[in-house]
């Protein structure tokens, strides 16, 4: 074996004339009557490779068995292609090796997904055969820009005297939260670790041991429903700072993205993200996590709506609900009445009763709630910045029903209609989140970051006497309308701590038992902290303009979290069951072999 001299995709005219060996993938072969050309490739690129008699006679006939995605090694020396026969397309378009040996080191059988082609292979058979999706170009190039990001953000927070520390992958279950995943121990019968769903309570451990500028990208693990933007197993940049205010880790937070982003696009964002209340981000986009790319931001009418004769709207006012509307500027022409009508299926799944709308047109409204507006036409104009040519869109219910479907419409039609630059990056902070939610169905508070989040104000009174109306010193990240990141000023006395839980329904046994190594600690003098949590595959997703965080993972889930390459999970053995003192209801039954 020859020593390679370096990658097929790296070779340049500075090579030409000289002897070298590339190693790697057939990727395609063509015989051109009498001499072939195979395309050599690895993980940067590919080389044209050339065999004819006059170099290679003896090894034509080898030559000529290579199929897709046989390993070779070849040696021979660079030449610059021939004028016509340059391809501008590809970085190693200008030369080509004329082979003088070849080694196969390793045949294949054809492949099942297409590896140089930009071709839609179905994405099942992508993950069953995940090592060769691997090869292609687009999950090269994903795979090298997640690298890039960790590397960026180890680079920054390093330099910042940050120290980066593992914790614990087997934990103890705690039920707040997500579903944990439980692991079974065959040394104590009848007992569970947990994964941890982030390192929350270890790096609040670490600040009370005075380790006051910790970090980890660090894998957590969620048993909860899973959706484009969610795995089962998901990668956090976890951080924890002592001493710091919350505006200080947003902008420790801030200037590390905004290197991230300087290291992999080349331009550094100049101007401080926005920042908007939870209130406000409700309030004007439906959601928690806004996609601020483009504007559709909800106007307001229920005061209007309160004087009209439309008993829809009125209903929805006087019985304490809202009324918004979100307008459509200059593009009523796209609609027709079916069109527009069919957008009730966008909002529907939110609880939504009907979705009313309207033109604006030269002769005043127009559509099927037209006749109960008219009458209020300049007024409502005025209200909904309305203009001819504009198509305005109505949701009058519960503030929740409202803010849910006209937030979902309103991220259809951003999409529809391209309303923003894909390559745009809007970041954008979330503050002021209340401290609780109350949760319908087991009728408790519970957090709505989580149990070891400050109150704003720090100030035991309201929490006792007004729980709902709280704020937290909470702060998310989002960016391009997915949440990337949030996190938190800590509770560090155990007084607020053993409140918070009280007010969470948890007696104090209970809080012990589930949380007392936290509880004791915070009495051996704890500073000040708090921290923040990345999603790292979302903020890769979204760098690398991809449609779901599986294109940004080597090995992911599927959506009903399955490993499809290895089916896991699967069932075990019985011997390993009896060691661990556990029994399965029933056999599972054995997974179809697709
Ligand atoms: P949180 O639960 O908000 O905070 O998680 C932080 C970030 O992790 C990402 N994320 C996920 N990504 C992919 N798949 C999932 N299932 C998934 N769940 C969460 C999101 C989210 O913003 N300990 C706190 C952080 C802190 O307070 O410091 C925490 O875990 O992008
Ligand atoms: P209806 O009186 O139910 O026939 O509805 C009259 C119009 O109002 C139809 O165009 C419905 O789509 C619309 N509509 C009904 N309920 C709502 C609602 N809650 N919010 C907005 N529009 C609605």
């Amino acid at each position: 074996m020859s020593k390679r001299t370096t990658y097929a995709g790296l070779v340049d005219e500075t090579l030409v004339g000289q002897e070298i060996t590339l190693k790697g993938w057939v990727q395609k072969r063509r015989d051109l009557g009498g001499v072939i050309f195979i395309d050599l490739r690895d993980r940067e690129g590919f080389c044209q490779v050339v065999f004819n008699r006059q170099n290679i006679e003896a090894q034509m006939d080898e030559a000529d068995s290579l199929r897709s995605e046989y390993v070779v090694e070849v040696t021979g020396v660079l030449q610059k292609r021939d004028p016509e026969s340059v391809n501008p397309k590809i970085a190693t378009g200008e030369v080509e090796l004329m082979a003088t040996k070849l080694t196969t080191l390793a045949k294949a059988k054809t492949p099942p997904i297409y590896v140089d082609s930009d071709q839609k292979t179905d994405e099942e058979l992508r993950l069953r055969y995940r090592y060769i999706d691997l090869r292609r170009q687009e999950m090269i190039s994903n795979l090298r820009l997640r690298h890039q990001v960790t590397s960026a953000i180890r680079n920054y927070l390093n330099q910042l005297d940050f120290i980066d520390i593992e914790t614990p992958v087997l934990n103890k279950s705690t039920p707040e939260g997500a579903r944990d995943f439980l692991v079974p121990t065959r040394r104590e019968p009848n007992s569970f670790y947990a994964l941890p769903q982030s390192p929350q309570i270890y790096k609040q451990l670490l600040m009370g041991a005075g380790y006051d500028r910790y970090y980890q990208i660090v894998k957590c693990f969620r048993d909860e429903d899973l959706r484009g933007d969610r795995q089962p197993e998901f990668t956090q940049v976890d951080l924890e700072t002592s001493f710091l205010s919350q505006e200080e880790i947003q902008d420790l937070v801030e200037e590390m993205l905004k290197e991230v982003v300087y290291q992999v696009r080349g331009e550094k964002p100049a101007a401080a993200f926005p920042s908007i209340t939870y209130a406000e981000a409700m309030s004007k986009y439906g959601s928690d996590k806004p996609d601020i790319r483009f504007g559709l931001e909800f106007k307001d009418i229920t005061e209007f709506a309160k004087t009209t004769e439309f008993g829809v709207f009125r209903g929805a006012a006087d019985n304490g609900g809202q009324v918004k509307a979100i307008n459509l500027k200059g593009l009523m022409d796209e609609y027709t009445r079916k069109t527009a009508d069919a957008l009730l299926d966008v909002v529907k799944p939110y609880g939504a009763k009907g979705l009313a709308w309207t033109k604006i047109t030269e002769d005043g409204f127009n559509g099927p709630v037209a006749k109960f507006l008219s009458d209020d036409f300049e007024e409502l104009v005025g209200l909904l910045d309305g203009e001819i040519g504009d198509i305005i869109f109505f949701m009058a219910d519960n503030e929740k029903v409202v803010a849910d479907a006209l937030g979902a419409l309103r991220t259809h039609l951003g999409d529809k209609h391209k309303l923003y630059d894909e390559d745009e990056l809007a970041f954008v902070w979330v503050t002021d989140f209340p401290l609780l939610e109350f949760d319908e169905d087991e009728k408790r508070y519970v957090a709505m970051h989580h149990p070891f989040t400050a109150t704003q104000e720090y100030n035991l009174d309201t929490l006792r006497n007004q729980p709902e109306e709280a704020l937290a010193q909470a702060y998310d990240i989002v960016l391009n309308g997915y949440e990337i990141g949030g996190g938190s000023i800590r509770i560090h006395t155990r007084e607020m701590q053993d409140e918070m839980f009280k007010l969470l329904g948890f007696t104090e046994d209970q809080a012990y038992s589930q949380f007392g190594f936290l509880l004791d600690a915070l009495e051996y003098g704890f500073p000040p902290h708090g921290g923040l949590a990345l999603g790292l595959d979302r903020l890769v997703m979204i760098l690398a303009n991809q449609p779901n965080i599986r294109e940004v993972i080597a090995f992911p889930k599927t959506g009903s979290g399955m490993d499809l390459m290895s089916n896991a999970p699967s069932a075990v053995d019985r011997k390993q069951l009896r060691e661990l003192n556990l029994s399965v209801k029933a056999p599972r039954k054995a997974k179809e072999d697709k």
